[in-house]
């Protein structure tokens, strides 16, 4: 009788058609017009469950459908576990950087480009794999599962939360898995140590009520732009130190070893920025490059808007001023916590003539493992026989807000585990994944399941 990892390897070429057509849906959660495109990979989603031998339904929200997969044939002494991931996209924009469009898959140079392709569809596209090869082959799995996939991860999961509320006791699990991260490096995998949270905001300037001719008032009146642009500026000092008081004031540093561990691990700061076109610059500068990336929090205008910004040049004093600003937490900060003090620090800045006023758009906790010793055993072992190598501890900069919500709401930890590589182009043209990990990706989840069941 053949394997799990044997049926993986001779269907192959049959998962590569399914993933194509998963990629080429355009499940962009931010936009409405998507919203026909979001629904089908909802449901593209559920029936490639049920093909995989789950009971799968999509089941409405006020936003875009949670599909649900259950399997609970191992019985109740055997563990449960459940498995998190995303079908919505973010938007490709701007297409002209794309080297081929990216709801249109194609493999170059081992890579498959796409948008989804890291993040998150081929990643939750490989648990379905792996789940479907242990039923075909042993017609079993060896754990109890649960897959929970979310059409609005990208948007903040505004409505997961009550979700996973309502639905507590049939996404009841021992631990849960989560695939949207990346490697620490090509044929290094990791398991995620640290997520850092987030608070998003919009700062909005008002000054005159009309645009005006910067001529005829120019010298007479506050220009919003520019006292936007100052406030901004002043967000940080010479040191890269975020200057909004009391802002690091709640933070849990990492412990000595933590960032003893940090410190030996293979990272080249010059490479890693390099990569992007730009010197390691940047950040505070009191702290090396990954722990700025992994243990610090960080402050960044996402979106500038303001006045004349067509062909040519319009001598206009603009009426408004608008700045999209985002927050990356760390341990001990909230988004609750950091929108007073912006608050505040607005309140404390702003110059007369000009409105200044706050906006919340959403937000993430941060997430620290709880590093249990089977559960990451059971996933270092998996890893190792898939990769050849174990995997080092990583922290992670981005943020994936259920992650925390799961884990308190359900009382279960959970494990990262993303195949991913670095420079993925997540959220950016070109996005790849690289049909290696694609390969390794599945045979590392086939195996870990395994390993779950001793749990
Ligand atoms: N998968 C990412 C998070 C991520 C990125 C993990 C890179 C590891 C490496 C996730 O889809 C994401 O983009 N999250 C957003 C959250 C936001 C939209 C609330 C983020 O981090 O910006
Ligand atoms: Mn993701
Ligand atoms: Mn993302």
């Amino acid at each position: 009788m053949s394997t799990p990892i044997d049926f993986a390897r001779r269907e192959r070429g049959r998962f590569y058609d399914e993933l194509w057509r998963f990629l080429r849906i355009p499940s962009v959660s931010a936009k409405s017009e998507h919203d026909g495109d979001t629904e089908r990979a909802a449901e593209w989603v559920r029936s490639q469950l049920e093909a995989a031998g789950l009971e799968a339904e999509t089941i409405p929200t006020p936003g875009h459908p949670v599909v649900l997969g259950e399997w609970s044939g191992a019985g109740p002494d055997a563990p449960t576990i459940l498995i998190y991931g995303h079908y919505d996209v973010q938007p490709p924009e701007p297409l002209e950087l794309w080297d081929s469009p990216p709801f249109e898959p194609e493999i170059r140079d081992g890579r498959i480009y796409a948008r989804g392709s890291a993040d998150d569809k081929g990643q939750l596209f490989l648990h379905i794999k792996a789940l479907e090869a242990h039923l075909a082959t042993r017609g079993r799995l060896p754990v109890n599962v649960v897959v929970l996939a979310e059409g609005e991860e990208e948007v903040g999961s505004p409505n997961l939360v009550p979700f996973v509320k309502k639905h507590r006791d049939r996404l009841a699990a021992d631990a849960v898995v989560i695939s949207d991260s990346a490697m620490f490096a090509p044929g290094l995998p990791s398991l995620l140590f640290s997520l850092r949270g987030l608070a998003y905001f919009e700062i909005h300037a008002t000054g005159p009520s009309t645009d005006l001719h910067s001529g005829a008032y120019g010298g007479a009146i506050r220009n919003p732009a520019n006292a936007l642009a100052k406030v901004i500026g002043d967000l940080h000092d010479e040191n890269g130190r975020i200057a909004i008081r009391g802002f690091y004031d709640d933070i849990v540093d990492p412990s000595p070893e933590t960032i003893a561990g940090f410190r030996q691990l293979p990272f080249d700061a010059e490479a890693y920025t390099g990569a992007v076109g730009a010197p390691p610059a940047g950040g505070e500068s009191a702290y090396p490059p990954l722990e700025r990336l992994w243990t610090r929090p960080t402050c960044d205008v996402c979106g500038l808007l303001s006045g004349y910004t067509g062909e040519g040049a319009k001598t206009v004093l603009p009426s408004k001023a608008m700045a999209k600003v985002s927050f990356r937490l760390v341990p001990g900060q909230s988004s609750e916590r950091v929108k007073e003090l912006l608050e505040a620090h607005l309140a404390r800045v702003e110059p007369p003539g000009v409105d200044l006023e706050l906006v919340e758009l959403h937000g993430g906790r941060p997430w620290l493992a709880r590093l249990e010793g089977p559960l990451y055993e059971a996933a270092s072992r998996a890893l190792e026989q898939s990769f050849g190598a174990a995997p080092v501890l990583a922290g992670e900069g981005g943020t994936i807000p259920i992650v925390v919500e799961l884990e308190e709401i359900l009382g279960a930890s959970s494990l990262l585990l993303g195949f991913a590589l670095p420079g993925a182009n997540m959220h950016a043209p070109n996005e790849w994944f690289a049909t290696d990990c694609f390969e390794r990706g599945i045979d590392t989840l086939i195996r870990l399941y395994d390993e779950l069941a001793a749990l």
